[in-house]
């Protein structure tokens, strides 16, 4: 089967600095179809450009992107792309940034509000359609900039710590929210996490990135059974994944 997205001996250096920056060296990765793969790594490893590359959004230095088969090396493809700073425009509110995939999908004006309204309980949003992103707490923009982003017609999720500002409540019920979405469309998702647990329960497989210049040191499957339940972080499995990949951080 053809994987949905492909990244080919990817290499990414930086020359902003007095010095050329290597950032990722002769990576390579993929996502099946409907597979749900994390990213973890030291932070500076190159994860965040990993997905601006897989987005079209920066081309590769060496390297080639695939989506579906087909070469998309330094274009942007219609993809779900969620960065690490949420990027929600200022002079909009909740609603019509949330609203803007489908807008540009050709959804008209008033089905695409409705849409947007329908999911903003799921997001605890529900009061807050009409405020501007500066009148919203942190974790509230990132669920916005979540929703949006879901809300792209695409078959692959690219989401750079999407949870990362959320306290642990909120963060445990939008990941049974994203597994539950992710079951029901069978969407491929590629994570960035910088939580081992988080990567364990909602994966197929976790690979581990390297220190800069980031490779993959370890991809492992995950094959706890699904539906994922809160229980299964007690599951001696759960725990030996744990372990494997603590100890491969930490190298
Ligand atoms: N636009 C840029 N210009 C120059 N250097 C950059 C740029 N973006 C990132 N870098 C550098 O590339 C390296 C990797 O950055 P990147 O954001 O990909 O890491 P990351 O793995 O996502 O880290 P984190 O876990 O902290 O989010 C860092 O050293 C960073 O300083
Ligand atoms: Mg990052």
């Amino acid at each position: 089967m053809k994987p949905k997205l492909l990244l080919e001996n990817i290499s990414a250096t930086y020359t902003a600095g007095a010095e050329p920056l290597p950032v990722i060296d002769a990576l390579s990765l993929h996502v099946a179809p409907g597979e749900f793969v994390s990213l973890l790594g030291p932070s500076g490893s190159g994860k965040s450009t990993l997905l601006k590359i897989a987005a079209g959004l920066i081309r590769p230095e060496r390297g080639r992107v695939f989506l579906d088969g087909r070469e998309v090396t330094g274009r942007p493809a219609r993809v779900g792309y969620m960065p690490q700073q949420d990027l929600l425009f200022p002079w909009k509110t909740l609603l019509q940034n949330a609203a803007l995939p489908l807008l540009a999908a050709g959804v008209p004006r008033e089905a695409a509000y409705s849409r947007v309204m329908e999911m903003l309980p799921v997001f605890g949003l529900e009061r807050f359609a009409h405020y501007y992103p500066n009148q919203l707490s942190g974790g509230m923009r990132q669920r916005a900039a979540l929703l949006r982003t879901i809300l792209v017609e695409s078959g692959l999720l690219l989401l750079d710590e999407p949870f990362a500002a959320l306290d642990a409540l909120t963060r445990d019920k939008m990941r049974d929210w994203l597994l539950a979405i992710w079951e029901q469309f069978k969407r491929s998702v590629l994570f960035v996490t910088h939580s081992i647990d988080e990567a364990i329960y909602l994966s197929d497989r976790v690979c581990m990135i390297s220190a800069r210049p980031g490779r993959i040191i370890l991809d492992q499957p995950i094959t706890l059974p699904r539906p994922r339940t809160r229980q299964i972080t007690n599951e001696p499995l759960f725990l030996e994944y744990k372990q494997k990949l603590f100890a491969s951080l930490e190298e």
